[in-house]
């Protein structure tokens, strides 16, 4: 094996493409509604067969489920609904055979308000000890009835709820979610021996969650305006968003995982791009999402320069890129494409107006970006049910909302079941062959069309493209670090990889001449000597 070789064989994170595994929306093995580890364990010929070299796992631990699972009451666990430890160890070892890495979510940001460490913490007196490893304060005003700050949760309202006693708790998300006090010596400790406890079990990396957030001010400063995370416009100085003290914290838990082999962290960190790299340094993650994607509207320029700063951000660390389209968190793309550019797509579903989606022309935007994300240099992350072209659910009826964001929104926005709804496996039947009985939240009919029995065969389906521009990445473009942009007008995205491979979207109105070579694939069904507008393909130059 040559160097190189040896570099990609163990840094497998760099190249790789993850595929995101929203497991109560997944695949139901046992009939209960719920997506669990045995659906998913069914399913692992299938991702074998899409070409995946890795899962991300949302978070599968015991939970309420307050919050989709990122309020974890036990992180040692598998939540009963999900399946257990064994049936885990299992599927690790399966994937593993199959060549398919697993990361784990992990969660460290907050605990589930039914966590033991809480309930001992509500059980106790103010200032009890007890409640150290969270963030309790007195309230303000003269009888402390105001919160102690005016931060405001990302789900919305405060982020401080007061308990019986009259003190207050500190939940950046939900009030189901108390912060941690990282400063505390029990909590450190804590998630050293949990990061410990999975990387035995075989775990291969770790998707850290809210990455950006451990740290808080303890001087507890009111801040000027509300703070949002998602798209934040991020501050220099927030109380707790990206405050320099994760880093130490980051370096500890890099320690822990450098005691195996092979191992890797990816951060959630919704960060402006000049910080991002500071998560990157060798002591820290290995490779952080990049968001810069799922905010950028349909537009050659604005994909350009987010593709250009990205790639230049993460080569002067050395650390690879990663390209995210959709996740759990926001609008699926094949519908937020459909949207006219500008559009607050959180609030769109609540707001409309609904005649402006142009839901066809998202998808066929969804086939050209799929060709985008999966040719670029570094790791592409891949949100199920994206290779099947699924559309967001915006219509889902208010009264099966699940996600905390459309109560604590004052429902003003409906919050992200839309992006969550069971995949369709079958054409028909039973939730569409996601398990025997009725999902736990609603499929629309159209989804039996989209189902992978209905695109498996089909050569020009959503699935079919995925499958075959993973192949083709994999023999062509997954060992080339190299990227340059090429200039072939205003409404064109384009850029080589390698000597002789070039990629070109058309992002305008008007067709445009593609340029000379053989097309090795094209989202287009119907490639011709020009490229229609809203589509994309892989150019190879034969001389
Ligand atoms: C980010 C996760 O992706 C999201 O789903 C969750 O609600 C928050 N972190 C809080 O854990």
């Amino acid at each position: 094996m040559t160097k190189h070789d040896a570099t990609a064989a163990t840094e497998w994170w760099r190249h790789g493409i993850v595929y995101q595994v929203y497991l109560r929306s997944f695949a139901d093995g046992n009939g209960d509604g719920t997506g669990d580890v045995a659906g998913l364990r069914n399913k692992l010929g299938y991702l074998n067969e899409l070409g995946v070299d890795a899962l991300w796992i949302n978070p599968w631990y015991s939970s309420p489920l307050k919050d989709g699972g990122y309020d974890v009451s036990d992180y040692r666990s598998i939540d009963e609904r999900f399946g257990t430890i064994e049936e885990v160890e299992l599927f690790i070892a399966e994937a593993h055979d199959l060549g398919i890495k697993i990361i784990a979510d992990l969660v460290p940001n907050h605990t589930s308000d039914q966590h033991c460490w809480f309930q001992e913490a509500l059980a106790a007196a103010p200032s009890h000890p007890a409640r150290d490893r969270y963030i309790f304060r007195p309230g303000k005003g003269p009888d402390g009835s105001e919160p102690p700050t005016n931060w405001t949760a990302v789900f919305g309202g405060s982020a401080w709820e007061r308990v019986a006693d009259g003190e207050w708790y500190l939940h950046i998300f939900d009030t189901s979610q108390p912060d941690l006090n990282w400063q505390h010596d029990d909590v450190r400790a804590e998630f050293d021996d949990i990061f410990r406890f999975w990387l035995d079990r075989g775990i291969d990396g770790f998707r850290i969650d809210v990455a950006h957030g451990l740290v808080k001010d303890l001087s507890f400063p009111d801040v000027a305006e509300s703070a949002v995370i998602l798209e934040s416009e991020r501050s220099t100085d927030h109380p707790f968003w990206d405050r320099d003290g994760v880093h130490e914290i980051i370096r500890r838990w890099r320690s822990v995982l450098d005691e195996y082999d092979n191992r890797m962290m990816v951060a959630e960190a919704w960060v402006a791009a000049d910080r991002l790299p500071l998560y990157l340094r060798p002591d820290e993650y290995h490779q952080s999402f990049n968001f810069d994607l799922l905010t950028t509207d349909w537009d050659a320029s604005q994909f350009t320069e987010v593709i250009k700063s990205s790639v230049e951000a993460a080569n002067s660390v050395n650390a690879p890129s990663t390209w995210v389209l959709s996740n759990h968190d926001v609008m699926r793309h094949a519908t937020r494409y459909g949207l006219p550019a500008g559009t607050k797509w959180r609030k769109w579903p609540v707001i409309g107006p609904y005649e402006a989606l142009d839901q066809i022309k998202g998808t066929r935007r969804a086939r050209a970006a799929a060709l985008i994300s999966l040719s670029l240099p570094g790791s592409t992350y891949i949100y199920q049910g994206e290779e099947l072209g699924l559309p967001e659910v915006w219509d889902l009826p208010e009264d099966i909302l699940d996600d905390p964001t459309w109560e604590r929104s004052g429902h003003t926005e409906k919050g992200r079941d839309g992006c969550r709804v069971p995949l369709p496996w079958e054409i028909d039947g039973p939730s569409f062959g996601f398990g025997s009985g009725a999902p736990w939240m609603p499929q629309p009919a159209s989804f039996g069309s989209l189902s992978v029995a209905a695109q498996v065969e089909d050569t020009n389906s959503m699935l079919s493209l995925y499958r075959r521009a993973i192949r083709l990445r994999r023999d062509h473009l997954a060992h080339l670090e190299d990227f340059s942009l090429v200039d072939l007008g205003a409404d064109v995205l384009a850029y080589a990889r390698g000597a002789d491979i070039l990629v070109v979207a058309n992002m305008g109105t008007k067709p445009i001449q593609r340029p000379e070579g053989k097309v090795l694939i094209s989202s287009d069904p119907q490639p011709g000597h020009l490229l229609q507008p809203d589509s994309s393909v892989w150019i190879v130059n034969e001389s």
